[in-house]
This record gives structure tokens, C-alpha cells and sequence, in this order.
């Protein structure tokens, strides 16, 4: 099990509660769907259901829908009815798409795909599934000025290579960046957050010591997210 799984999986329960940025980010994914029904819809990432949420929401109409996340713990608190499927599975897996049908009509991601160890790979895989791919990614500018300071660089791809991988495997996308803030009472809420929140997975760990030295020196009272919007047809 990878730690970013591992991770997900011991905060499935308090997720919810820590996700405000993914919350946000969710929802106007969903809103800027420019239908109001869709055949088949796959989620990859869902989590606990933020986007078959926001679908419901939205009066988003479709026949099926499949979330697919590598956390069951995860899974086990997404909405249930007889035209879901959950798929518990990993997308850095080589045979994912073997789990799956051949087609969708829309893929919608939101918050997950910044863990694809293989760019290249899960955007291919995702163009033959469907034509359409709707999806939010966390760029490196998240928690740009705490790896500043700790001197670290972020675990995640930069605004750049997304659109130019997604390019390489749809033919047209419109694209969006949006930056978030979270502001915090205190530095210990704060680093609290980033411990709880999964977003923290992958990034260098920090001893004790270096992270109460970076406690002391982070200069903002709140932290940064910058995610990219993708809408992209092939
Ligand atoms: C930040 S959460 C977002 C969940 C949901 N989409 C939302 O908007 O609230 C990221 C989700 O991606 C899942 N995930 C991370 N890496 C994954 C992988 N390699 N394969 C499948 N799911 C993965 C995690 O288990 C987690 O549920």
C-alpha cells in the first residue's frame, strides 16, 4: 500500500471535516458542466462522493455512475443506489482500465489526479475511456510559500506540464487556474490541517525538529492552493 493510500484510508472518517479546499473545488467542477445529463460518468479519485454529490445538487442527470478510488475506506461513505458502481483500485496501476467499461460519455476527476505517478500513462488511459474529461488538479503552486521556506519542492506537477500532457492526448481544452487560501488561528492549526487534510502525501518528511523550525519561520497566516481547471474534449 502507498503511503498517499495509507494516508486517505486512516482519515476517511474525519475527511469530510478537513476537506474546505476540496470541498470548494468540487463544487465548481460540477457547475461548469455545460450538460444536464450524461449517459455513464466515471469519478476517478471520488473519495467519499463530493462530485455524485454535487451532481445530485446540480440536477445533473445520469444512467450510471462508477466511482473509482484505491481507498475503501474511502468508498464505504459514498452515496450508494442501484445505478452506482464503486470500483476500489489503484490509476497507477498498469491494468486499471481492465476493472472498467470500454467507454464512458464523461470523465470527471476532482483533487485526485496530482497522485498520478505516470502523467503520461493515466492521461492516455483516461483519452481511450472517454472523449471527455472534466477534471481539477493541485498544481505545485499549492503550499508554494511552505516549501519556499522549508526549502523543499512540491511532490506535485507544475501548471505547465499538465496542459501540455493533456494537449498530447486531447485535441482541444480550456483551462483555468484558481488559487485558494485557508486561513488558520495559529501555526500549529495550521500545520494540523496539512497532517489531516491527505494533502500532505508524497512530500519529503520533515523531522521534528525541522518541521518546529519551519512553524517558527512560515511567514502567512494562511496556506496557498493553486488548482487547474481542465476541460478537455478529444
Ligand atoms: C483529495 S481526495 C478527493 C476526493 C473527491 N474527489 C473530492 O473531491 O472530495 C483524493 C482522492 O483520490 C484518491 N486517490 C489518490 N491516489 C489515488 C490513486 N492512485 N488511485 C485511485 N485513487 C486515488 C484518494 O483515495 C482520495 O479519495
Amino acid at each position: 500500500m502507498s503511503t498517499i493510500i495509507k494516508e486517505f484510508s486512516r482519515f476517511a472518517q474525519q475527511y469530510e471535516q478537513y476537506n474546505m479546499i476540496q470541498t470548494e473545488v468540487a463544487k465548481r467542477l460540477v457547475e461548469k458542466l455545460p450538460n444536464t445529463c450524461y449517459d455513464s460518468i466515471l469519478d476517478i479519485g471520488s473519495g467519499t462522493g463530493q462530485v455524485y454529490q454535487n451532481l445530485q445538487k446540480n440536477s445533473i442527470d445520469h444512467h450510471s455512475f462508477t466511482a473509482f478510488d484505491s481507498s475503501s475506506n474511502m468508498l464505504s461513505l459514498h452515496p450508494q443506489a442501484n445505478n452506482i458502481k464503486t470500483v476500489c483500485a489503484d490509476f497507477n496501476d498498469r491494468a486499471f482500465t481492465d476493472l472498467l467499461d470500454k467507454r464512458y460519455d464523461l470523465i470527471l476527476s476532482s483533487s485526485a489526479l496530482q497522485w498520478s505517478s505516470d502523467l503520461d500513462f493515466t492521461l492516455k488511459s483516461l483519452s481511450a475511456l472517454s472523449p471527455r474529461l472534466h477534471a481539477a488538479i493541485f498544481t505545485s503552486g499549492t503550499f508554494k510559500t511552505l516549501h519556499k521556506t522549508a526549502n523543499v519542492d512540491s511532490p506535485i506537477y507544475t501548471d505547465k506540464a499538465l496542459r501540455e500532457c493533456i494537449l498530447k492526448y486531447y485535441e482541444s481544452a480550456n483551462f483555468a487556474l484558481h488559487t485558494y487560501v485557508l486561513e488558520f488561528d495559529s501555526v500549529r492549526d495550521m500545520f494540523a490541517y496539512i497532517k489531516k487534510s491527505g494533502v500532505s502525501s508524497g512530500e519529503k518528511k520533515l523531522s521534528y525538529k525541522e518541521t518546529k523550525a519551519l512553524m517558527k519561520s512560515y511567514p502567512l497566516k494562511y496556506l496557498e492552493f493553486e488548482v487547474l481547471f481542465v476541460e478537455a474534449m478529444r
